[in-house]
């Protein structure tokens, strides 16, 4: 099978009780000739209109249809694959499904992976042509669009009472292209070599132990896929993460700042973008012991030498090599004005700040609240939002930027670095 942008995609099809979940058995199949791995969850109304045995014989999977199951290992399967799904397509969504979502009742497998779950959700309504335009489902469908669910418009046709009217599922093949448009930001970076650095660093103290930070890299590996999908050519540079990189970007592993520096070092001349993501350690031991350190009853005193400021390192390479710079500032207090600093210190084009250690931490979370400041001040007033879509919002206002930069044509770093060396 050709690769296609759904190939590996974790995709749940949640299926409610309208005639058209017969539909959702083609886009289930649809989905698999595309490469995504799909499970599929249907409430207890749809599976009177399609079995569970066609969705699991299309799929190969198991299909979950009770909330209160838990599956061959003992785990919660609605909460199970809420995590593990890249996205969440609902077709057929019924009118009654649709206000369950919007008020936030999970009675049913689908509506409490949906609930759940932080992946994009693509809704496909489908229901009689009264029931759409009646300003509580109108009402519903406004809510699920606040909460940043794409809805794709039922269509106008033979209904199953055999009246004509606006309720019909769409097309299969649309809800598809829905899909794969999740994974697809047309070619923003196209062309473009990106290298980002996620995680902490390790500075050993001997052959076991470190010093070390609380960083998982999500942030990075969110910001590394979504370049990835943007078409960047992407190298990211990884420290100690609990997250796994994601395909398709080469991975550097470098978990102490001496060689996050020397991977940094070495791609950032041929990078058109560099986002300097990962938490590097400001200090390390002077020596690692050659051997563990043993218990003596005494205090054990450790020396701390700093350690390279990498990315103000890279802030000062000449213009036709330093590529467009990007860091991030995690502060515990006074963000604006730590950020501005660090931004004129290191050289940066642009910083990402984001406050830790308050009542909301950042750290390990799924989700984060930043904001991006430019020489001129703070450029962005976003919300709480998962990392991936922190990730998307950064990537629009970079390759807004970068490419301004390169029009601009101020001789300065932000020129496409393979064309130029071709
Ligand atoms: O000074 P501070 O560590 O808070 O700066 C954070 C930014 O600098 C991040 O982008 C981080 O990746 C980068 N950094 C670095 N080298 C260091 C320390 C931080 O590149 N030694």
């Amino acid at each position: 099978m050709t690769a296609t942008v759904l190939s590996g995609r974790r995709v749940v099809v949640g299926v409610s009780g309208s005639i058209a979940a017969y539909k959702a058995v083609s886009l289930a199949r649809l989905l698999c000739e595309r490469g995504a791995v799909v499970d599929v969850a249907m409430t207890p109304s749809a599976t009177r209109f399609v079995g569970p045995l066609t969705f699991a014989s299309l799929t190969h999977r198991p299909v979950v249809t009770d909330v209160l199951e838990l599956d061959a290992d003992q785990q919660i399967e609605h909460i199970e694959l809420a995590e593990a799904a890249d996205a969440i397509v609902l077709a057929p969504a019924t009118a009654n499904l649709l206000g369950e979502l919007a008020a936030g009742l999970v009675g049913n497998a689908v509506t409490a992976i949906a609930c759940a779950s932080r992946a994009p959700v693509v809704v496909a309504p489908a229901m009689d042509a009264g029931m759409w335009t009646h300003p509580a489902t109108q009402r519903n469908v406004a809510t699920l669009r606040e909460f940043g669910y794409i809805v794709i418009d039922p269509e106008v046709g033979e209904l199953a009472s055999g009246l004509t009217g606006i309720g019909r599922l769409a097309e299969p093949a649309a809800i598809v292209d829905a899909v794969e448009r999740l994974f697809v930001r047309t070619g923003s970076l196209e062309g473009l070599s990106v290298v980002v650095s996620a995680g902490g660093t390790r500075e050993p103290l001997d052959p076991v132990r470190f010093i070390g930070n609380r960083s998982s890299g999500k942030m990075g590996a969110a910001i590394a896929e979504s370049a990835r999908d943007r078409g960047a050519s992407v190298t990211l540079v990884a420290g100690a993460m609990s997250v796994a990189p994601p395909r398709g970007v080469t991975v550097v592993e470098a978990t102490t700042a001496q060689l996050m520096r020397e991977a940094i070092i070495r791609a950032a001349p041929d990078a058109d973008i560099l986002v300097m993501a990962a938490a590097v350690a400001d200090f390390a031991p002077a020596r690692a012991s050659q051997r563990k350190i043993k218990r003596s009853g005494d205090n054990l005193q450790v020396e701390l030498v700093p350690n390279p400021d990498i990315v103000a390192e890279v802030g000062e390479m000449p213009d036709d090599v330093r590529p467009f710079l990007i860091g991030f500032a995690a502060e515990s207090d006074d963000l604006e004005a730590n950020a501005a600093a660090k931004l004129r210190d290191k050289g940066l084009d642009l910083i990402v700040g984001n406050v830790v250690g308050g009542p909301f931490d950042a750290i390990g979370s799924d989700e984060n609240k930043v904001t991006v400041f430019g020489a001129e001040g703070p450029l962005t007033d976003w919300p709480m939002l998962p990392k991936r879509q922190v990730a998307e919002r950064l990537w629009d206002l970079i390759g807004d930027r970068y490419r301004r930069r390169r029009t601009e044509g101020d001789g300065g770093p932000a020129r496409t670095k393979g064309r130029r060396r071709s």
